[in-house]
């Protein structure tokens, strides 16, 4: 069983360290909120927004994107310790762009988790069908292919069945940032494909407690009925989560 509902923000390449401090400022979160609350700034704002909220928050924070080494050679990257020391506690894995505008393979994401997880951080592997994948009917074989480059090697799944967590996001890429939502039907579709193969994979009781969160186009008028649908426990959210009281309302439906 997933035991809390997950509400988090991606701002991808918006609101630098300044604009960070202001939305802390104005973050104004529901008072006894039993949600998990996550915010992925920039890597470059991450300290002035953990600065901004304090430590009483709630919020926890993440990056958007690591290198799999520890350190070394690799100009514009950052890695897991790193994020670690800044106060990260979540980095985000294969998001669509990553894959989509900077040709992240599978196994990169692969390598990816298996570094998050060895630096004791929890990864939020992101999957989904782009539109003509899914007018070929495809939903199930890329997602599934998504997920297995993380549930295949040994490795990670010792990792997984030893105790380290991991969160999934189910983001249909004809979702993200184009108004477009997925029915509630059509979500909690395809988490029970996710949520199946990751039952199977890492046995009932590990892969129940994974957390399926939905991503794309949640505004805070959709959000209550997709958090909502079966299967579906929490949310991540894009363009809605750079404001800080649309971001605050839709904590307020998740909980
Ligand atoms: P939008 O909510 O802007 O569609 O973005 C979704 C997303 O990609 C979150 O990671």
């Amino acid at each position: 069983m997933v035991s809390q509902t997950v509400v988090a923000g991606n701002w991808k390449m918006n609101l630098g360290p300044v604009e960070a401090a202001k939305f802390a400022r104005e973050l104004k979160l529901p008072r006894g909120s039993t949600s998990e609350v996550i915010l992925f700034p920039p890597a470059l704002s991450l300290a002035a927004l953990k600065e901004g909220l304090g430590p009483d928050s709630g919020v926890a924070l993440g990056v958007q994107n690591v290198h799999w080494e520890e350190a070394g050679a690799f100009t514009g990257e950052i890695s897991v310790p790193m994020a670690m020391q800044a106060g990260a506690t979540f980095v985000l894995v294969g998001h669509s762009e990553r894959r989509h505008v900077f040709g992240e393979a599978d196994d990169a994401v692969s390598q990816k988790v298996e570094a998050v997880l060895s630096g004791g951080l929890t990864p939020v592997l992101c999957v989904g069908e782009t539109l003509e994948e899914r007018k070929r009917d495809q939903v199930a074989e890329v997602i599934l292919r998504q997920l297995e480059a993380v549930l295949g090697p040994q490795d990670i799944r010792s990792k997984l069945v030893a105790g380290s967590r991991l969160f999934v996001a189910y983001e249909p890429v004809w979702a993200i940032g184009t108004g477009e939502t997925a029915t509630p039907a059509d979500a909690s579709r395809a988490h029970g494909i996710l949520r199946d193969r990751l039952r199977e994979r890492l046995g009932d009781d590990v892969g129940e407690a994974v957390p399926i969160l939905y991503g794309g186009s949640v505004k805070p008028d959709n959000a209550g009925e997709l958090l909502a649908a079966p299967e579906v426990n929490g949310v991540l959210v894009g363009g809605a989560s750079l404001d800080p009281a649309s971001f605050a309302e839709i904590v307020v439906q998740s909980s």
